[in-house]
Order: C-alpha cells, then structure tokens, then sequence
C-alpha cells in the first residue's frame, strides 16, 4: 500500500499556479509523449489542424467508437448500422445545400491577411471581456451578434466588430474586410481522364457522414424491412475547410463524425427530439462524463434543414463548447434527394390506420444525433488527466501524472509485470499474458523498476498492473495495483482474468 497521507488532484486545485491554458499545453504534450495524438506529417513542420492518432490514442479512439456503436445498433433493436463511402455523387451536395449553404460568414483583416470565422471572431472577444469581468458586456454582444447572425445580417455584424474596436491577434488592427461566405467543403478530382470543364470531374470530401445515411434511406429499409420509428447509424471521416481550426483536435480540418439518423412519423418529431436530446446526455453521463460538465445549448440560428436543434456542450479546458449535435431535420434532405434523383424516396406506413385503412405513403422527418469521436476523445483525455502529489510517511513529496480513463474504455487493461528478467518470473508471466490477451488488451514489460513501471502505467492510463514476484512461485499469487487508489492487493493467479474481466465489465 502506498503512503498516501495527501491526496490533491492539482488539475482541481484553485490555488494552482499553473493557467488552465497551461495546464492543456500539459495535456497536449501529454498526449504526444505517451503515443497518443502526434501532428499530421510532424516530420515535414505539419499540417495545421490535422492529426494523427498513435498507439494508445488509436486504441482508446476505437474502444469509444465501439461503445457508440454498440449503445446504437445492439442496444437498441430499432436501429442498425451501415459504412456509406466517404465520396459520392456530387449531385448529392447539391440536393443537401451543402453547395450553396455550407458556408460561414467570414471576414479578413487587411494587414495581417489572417481570415476569422465571424462568430469565432466576437466570441473571441468576449471570452477577453469575461476574463477581465466585463460580463454585462460579454452577454450584450453575445446576444447581438445570435441576432444578427439570426437574420443573416453581415453589414451589422460587421458594424458590431467596429464599434467594440475589436481587434486581429496577429496584426492588432480593427482594419477588416467586409463580412463574406465562405464554402467549406474540400473538393477533389475524380477519375483520370482531364476535361476542359474543371467542374465536370469535382467530388467532394463529404462534410458530414449524414447524407450517406440519407442516400441509403431505401436500400436500408426494404432490405432489413424496417419499420418507422427506426435509425441508421454511422461512423466515419469528414473533411471541412475550417478557417479557424485551433484547440487541438477541437476543431479539425479531418475528423470523424459518429451520427445517426432516426426516420419518424411527420408530426412526432419533436417528441422524438426530446427522447433522443436526454438519451444522449445520458449516455455522456454513463461514458464518465459528469453531469454537471454537460449542458443544452439551444440553436439561435436554425440550419437551413432543421426545425429544432440544439448542442450538447461540454466544459472543455477552454470553456464551454459544442461536444455534440441533435438536430430535427424534417423531410428536408429525403424530399430534396427525392427532387434531385428523380426517384421516390418515401415509406408506406402499414401500421398507422386512418378509418382501418393504412396510413399510406410518406416522407419520414428525421431527428439526428451527430457527436465528433475527436471532440469525445478530448473530452474523455482531458477529464482522465490528473497530476497527482502527496506526502510520503518519511516527509517527502511524490506526485504523478496519470490518465483515470474509465477501465472499460483504456487502451490497454492489464500491464504484466516480472519483478526481475530471471529466476522465472519472466516465464510465469508469458504464461498470464498467453491466457488473458484474447479477452483484452496486455502489455508486457520487464525493463526498469518497479515504480517506474507503475509511473509509466500511470501515465498511459492503465487500469491495473500485475506483479509477478518470487512468492509467486511459491504459492501462486501475485500483486495487483489499481491505477487510480494506488492500492495494491495480493490475489491468486488464476484469479487476475476474471477480476479484470469484472471490473471492465
Ligand atoms: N450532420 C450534422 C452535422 O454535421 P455539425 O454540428 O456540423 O452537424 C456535428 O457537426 C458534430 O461533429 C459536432 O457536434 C462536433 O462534435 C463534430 N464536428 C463538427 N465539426 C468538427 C471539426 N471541424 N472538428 C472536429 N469535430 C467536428
């Protein structure tokens, strides 16, 4: 057992001298330290707002997307899951509005040349005002630019960043452009043979996995005959041009999106807008996030194909932010798909009966529930991460970083530790490791000493080690350690699969 006499979470501490920015730069560094989120192409200076996920960081990625995976399609009988490609027939772009809405209003500054998204621009600015307690200022301007933006108003939101004398980071000049739209969908070439028309070969990289969903909505329920209320599920890359991309992987250039669409009966949509609004804060709350770090935030400015929508935000280590999206779409995107592809895109409800008769054809309204896997990977890392100190019996300070993912999500589960490279233990620990790896991720490791082992654990976010030690050999049992009390316990060795096994359970 260690000595534990002080137990202090730094990262809680409101004495600590360290920034809350400071304290992410931590976590950032973290990440890259201990193989779990490296820059793009870091060899070549990298690719602003693209990363790569390493070992642990892939791992811990796959472990969340299965979870949502299997909260959506296994848990509920209703809804099945599909793999649409990331590139489609332009068309669909088109028919969706991606082509002509997917765009933010934007504005340049004439000195530096930086471009700003508009509302990152002000809310930029107010977060200063809020941070030098200049609240009452903070709100007004928030709550004109939603107004404005409600209305689409660029010359006021432009005249709203003038007055406020608000400035470019780089240039510190209030010397902007006019406020513009900007796409931000990538395109590419498709195919081999050069046209004249550039146009003619363009695809996109989808901006979202949903119209996948939607383009699929017939194969979908004819083949699995589905009957409405019902949802498709996906999970997947998207590309969207960002300007402001900062933050980490809050917000990227490439990113992954786990979405599903729920077809509903017109007219019943917002009940299942409320149904899915607390399903999905639920299911946050049961992946480790605290209640109390989740809020709604209602859409001001309603998307061109929604009737209702609002964010699931999460308190990032930067404030308050958008984790996930529940939007009520209507009929928007199956009737325009439907006007676009010329073909019927409708259901035929055998189960609703108008005077005994069935109900007949329609187009179904869709309630989605979107949330970036990136944007929950943040979350889940930057609440596991800790930076721990205590007194030790003698007087003396220790302390630790250490990442409390929650034990059924952690890259890896059990590290399996000989005390020494010889007399055996190497061999008795092979042996634990043959047995319990196809049931969950083992590491092995017999460099260094102990401590250091268990530090490294620590760091990796390891739920539990096992030591192997000369008693061992005597009455076959061996050490376990819990990452998150530090408590060891002696258990015997047929034992330490199923209490694995239990715990991540
Ligand atoms: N199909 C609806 C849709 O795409 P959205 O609010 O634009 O709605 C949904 O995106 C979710 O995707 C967001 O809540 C966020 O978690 C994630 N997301 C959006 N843009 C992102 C970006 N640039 N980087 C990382 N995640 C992003």
């Amino acid at each position: 057992m260690p000595a534990l006499l002080i137990f202090a979470p730094m990262a809680n501490e409101a004495n600590n001298p360290a920034s809350p920015a400071g304290r992410f730069q931590e976590l950032i560094s973290h990440c890259k330290e201990y193989g779990y989120i490296f820059q793009s192409s870091e060899i070549y200076d990298g690719l602003a707002a693209v990363y790569d996920y390493g070992q642990n960081g892939a791992q811990l990625k796959k472990n969340i997307r299965d979870e949502w995976w299997k909260s959506m399609t296994q848990m509920h009988d209703n809804i099945v899951g599909i793999d649409a490609a990331i590139f489609m027939h332009p068309t669909t772009w088109k028919a969706s509005g991606h082509v002509d809405n997917f765009s933010d209003p934007m504005i340049d500054n004439k000195d530096s040349n930086k471009r700003y998204r508009v509302d990152h621009l002000i809310e930029g600015f107010a977060d200063e005002q809020l941070a030098i307690g200049n609240e009452q200022l903070a709100k007004e301007i928030l709550a004109s630019m939603d107004a404005l933006l409600a209305k689409d108003d660029y010359t006021g939101l432009k005249n709203l960043i003038d007055e406020n004398k608000i400035k470019c980071a780089i240039s510190k000049t209030c010397n902007w452009t006019d406020v513009r739209q900007f796409n931000l969908m990538f395109s590419t070439e498709f195919g081999a043979v050069a046209s004249d028309n550039p146009d003619e070969n363009k695809v996109y990289l989808r901006p979202e996995t949903a119209q996948g969903i939607f383009v699929n909505f017939l194969n979908v329920q004819k083949t699995g005959r589905m009957k409405i209320p019902f949802g498709i599920a996906q999970t997947g890359k998207a590309f969207r041009n960002e300007i402001v991309a900062r933050q980490f992987i809050f917000r990227m250039r490439e990113f992954e999106q786990m979405e599903m669409q729920f077809f509903v009966r017109p007219g019943t949509q917002m009940e299942w807008y409320n149904y899915w609004k607390d399903e999905r804060k639920k299911w946050h709350e049961s992946m480790g996030v605290p209640a109390e770090k989740l809020r709604f935030h209602d859409h001001v400015k309603l998307a061109h194909y929604a009737d209702a929508a609002l964010d699931i935000e999460f308190e990032f280590p930067f404030g308050w932010k958008e984790l996930e999206g529940i939007h009520s779409r209507t009929d928007f995107d199956l009737k325009q798909h439907q006007e676009f592809s010329k073909k019927k895109i409708q259901y035929f409800d055998n189960d609703l009966k108008e005077d005994g008769k069935p109900y007949g054809n329609y187009t179904p309204f869709v309630v989605e529930t979107s949330v970036g896997l990136d944007r929950l990977f943040l979350t889940i890392i930057s609440l596991a991460y800790a930076e721990e100190k205590w007194l030790k019996e003698d007087g003396s300070e220790d302390s630790r970083v250490v990442l409390k993912i929650p034990a059924k999500i952690a890259p890896t589960k059990l590290a399996i530790l000989p005390l020494l490279k010889k007399d055996g233990l190497p061999e008795i620990a092979k042996e634990l490791m043959n047995e319990c790896k196809s049931a969950f991720h083992c590491f092995y490791e017999e460099k260094d000493a102990i401590g250091k082992r268990y530090r490294r654990m620590d760091a990796i976010g390891t739920p539990f080690c096992v030591t192997i030690d000369h008693q061992t050999k005597e009455d076959n049992t061996v050490t376990i350690r819990y990452r998150d009390t530090m408590v060891q316990e002696r258990i015997s060795l047929s034992e330490v699969k199923n209490r694995v096994l239990e715990k991540i359970s």
